[in-house]
């Protein structure tokens, strides 16, 4: 059987800021409809530098225009070190995002890297059944991509690429700075996802957009192969843009 073809979209735009202020209307949009239709919204967030201004600008939504208090926050990985550490994603959220809105904090699901492997299957315990058998587990997912083409700590070649069950593991060894253990969730938990959203910026990303758009082949990287339950996003600037075909690309 073939694999499910997903509803792919590449939305390039002039700069980052101008994707993020896309995206970001994007998302606050999808999670009024959510609690609309079922009392929540269950967003992921990625880590990395890209989505800082992306959340900074978030977090100028206020509970009319964004419904904070029926929003649930889980992250698509975590380096293995504390919560106050300089190298953790979710302290780089707090810091932009999760300390100027009003997500109660018990719907806050940090993932606990300096505890090490042992956290990927509390994680997954936290996230609950995945599958095609279960209902979409996440709303929406933010995703960003590296020079090599890894997404959240899916790294080209690595052991975790190849997990078919398990939603949340263990990385060794980060495939990518800094070089310290990550916990990851797999393909299949993103796949659980109603929309993935991926934000892309810069020259040194063109490469792995450009292969991530290519025909689908053994060198598809890691960001490549992600799917959806509903759609995949791209939002890119030009210069992540610049080696897409150009009958990939819609402008805005
Ligand atoms: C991480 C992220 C990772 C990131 C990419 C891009 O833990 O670092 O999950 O997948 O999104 O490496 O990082 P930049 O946005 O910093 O280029």
């Amino acid at each position: 059987m073939g694999r499910p073809r997903v509803a792919r979209r590449l939305r390039v735009f002039r700069d980052l800021e101008a994707a993020s202020a896309v995206l970001a209307s994007r998302i606050a949009a999808h999670a009024r409809l959510a609690v609309r239709r079922r009392g929540r919204f269950v967003l992921v967030l990625s880590g990395g530098s890209t989505p800082q201004a992306l959340y900074r600008r978030l977090a100028r939504f206020g509970p009319r225009t964004f419904p904070w208090r029926a929003t649930e926050v889980f992250f698509g990985d975590e380096r293995c070190v504390g919560p106050r550490s300089a190298e953790s994603n979710y302290a780089a959220a707090r810091r932009a995002l999760l300390a100027h809105v009003p997500v109660p904090a018990r719907r806050v699901h940090r993932i606990e890297g300096e505890r090490g492997a042992r956290a990927a299957r509390d994680y997954a315990e936290r996230i609950g059944p995945i599958g095609s058998r279960s209902p979409p587990r996440f709303d929406l997912v933010l995703l960003g991509v590296g020079p090599d083409g890894h997404t959240a700590s899916l790294f080209p070649g690595r052991p975790a690429m190849r997990e078919r069950r398990r939603s949340v593991v263990p990385v060794p060894r980060a495939g990518c700075p800094p070089w310290v253990p990550r916990i990851t969730l797999t393909l299949p938990a993103l796949a659980s996802a109603r929309e993935v959203a991926f934000l892309v910026a810069g020259a040194e990303k063109a490469t792995a957009v450009r292969d991530a758009w290519a025909a689908r082949s053994s060198r598809t990287p890691p960001s490549g192969r992600v799917t959806a339950r509903g759609r995949v996003d791209w939002y890119v600037d030009r210069a992540a843009a610049s080696q897409v075909r150009p009958a990939a690309r819609r402008t805005r």
